[in-house]
């Protein structure tokens, strides 16, 4: 595994007091309306940046509202390959990142040499990417998926071009081996990961599991943990029933749809626990939704730090500066957009 660094929990807009906090969010809000800006944040971002978006969700929700934004600039509080990608749905509008360091190490983990190479192995396969990757890989690409659609995507291409196609899947090797599982059938698999995800390890599952009897299980597909997950299920160890495989915006619907459970309640003697295997930052859009519901992170140091370079200073700078700018080259972009729209098609 690479061995990047993760972000520590500390709020980045530390040292800022609630009043600079609240009036910031303020001139946010109406520097957004002035300039005719949509604020789209991802479910990884911080509280405040969250607070303040007009819309928060996972990478299928964000670039579906990209696509139906109508507002003259779309200011994307999240990472490059998600500004990339809502500049190819958006070839009109201005698209601003409150950062252009805000990277992704799952992105980084194929290049369009590497993948123009593995095509030439195989000149017959199907290209699915995962929406983690920069736009010049899904220019190469026959369909992109995220987490939230990625076995529909699969399926839709057995259905599509027959059972026995030869699919590429990439860059991540724990969703690639989700979706192998889910539809019983190999595909080749890129070995990449995400260094946040990879590093939810089984060991932090059995820990959890250990420490929380009774609780459900949120597991993001990413997770160097997912295949572990799925042996336990397949061996009786933890019942199917109480584990989800679901992208961030997936979790959110678990935690809206949550009702109390009065009897497993009573059995363990607290309130409902859910155990969350995925980047921190989703415990605070799920607890928001389920105040009832106690999160409880598998690794509470699965912090992104890409994701956490966004901040209220940051955005606010970006609104009043117009910057900085992300846009995809024309010829990038017109083959990028044709798996883009398929993904944003499914699911
Ligand atoms: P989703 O929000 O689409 O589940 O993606 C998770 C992620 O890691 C984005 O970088
Ligand atoms: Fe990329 Fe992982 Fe960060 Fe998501 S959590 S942006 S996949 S490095």
């Amino acid at each position: 595994m690479i061995d990047l660094p993760m972000s520590p929990l500390a709020a980045p807009s530390a040292g800022l007091s609630p009043d600079e906090i609240d009036a910031m969010k303020k001139e946010i809000r109406a520097l957004a309306a002035e300039r005719d800006a949509v604020i789209l944040a991802h479910n990884y971002q911080v509280p405040e940046v969250q607070d303040v978006a007009d819309y928060t969700g996972d990478s299928l929700g964000l670039s579906r509202q990209a696509a139906a934004a109508e507002q003259e600039r779309i200011v994307f509080c999240g990472v490059h390959f998600m500004a990339e990608t809502a500049s190819v749905l958006c070839p009109s509008k201005t698209v601003l990142i409150p950062d252009l360091d805000a990277g992704c190490s799952l992105a980084e983990s194929i290049d369009a040499e590497q993948l123009r190479a593995w095509k030439q192995e195989h000149p017959d396969a199907v290209v699915v990417m995962y929406v983690n990757t920069s736009a010049e890989v899904k220019a190469l690409t026959d369909y992109c998926c995220t987490s939230a659609n990625a076995v529909q995507v699969v399926r839709h291409i057995y259905e599509k071009r027959g059972p026995d196609t030869e699919i590429l899947f990439g860059p991540d090797m724990w969703l690639g081996a989700y979706v192998e599982k889910e539809l019983g059938k190999p595909m080749h698999v890129w070995d990449g990961e995400c260094h946040v995800h990879a590093s939810i390890r089984p060991s932090d599952i059995e820990a959890t599991r250990a420490a929380h009897p009774g609780a459900d299980f949120l597991i993001h597909p990413e997770c160097g943990c997912t295949t572990s997950v799925m042996e336990y299920v397949a061996a009786g160890d933890v019942k199917a029933e109480d584990v989800k495989m679901l992208s961030t915006g997936g979790m959110l619907r678990y935690a809206k749809d949550a009702e109390p459970d009065a009897a497993r309640e009573a059995a363990h003697g607290h309130p409902r626990q859910a155990v969350v295997a995925t980047e921190v930052g989703m415990l605070y859009p799920l607890q928001m939704a389920a105040p009832d519901v106690e999160f409880v992170p598998a690794n509470p140091e699965a912090s992104c730090q890409f994701m956490k370079m966004i901040t209220l200073p940051k955005l606010l700078a970006s609104l009043r500066e117009n910057k900085f700018e992300v846009k995809v080259p024309q010829e990038i972009a017109d083959a990028a957009r044709v798996p883009i729209e398929r993904m944003v098609a499914i699911g």
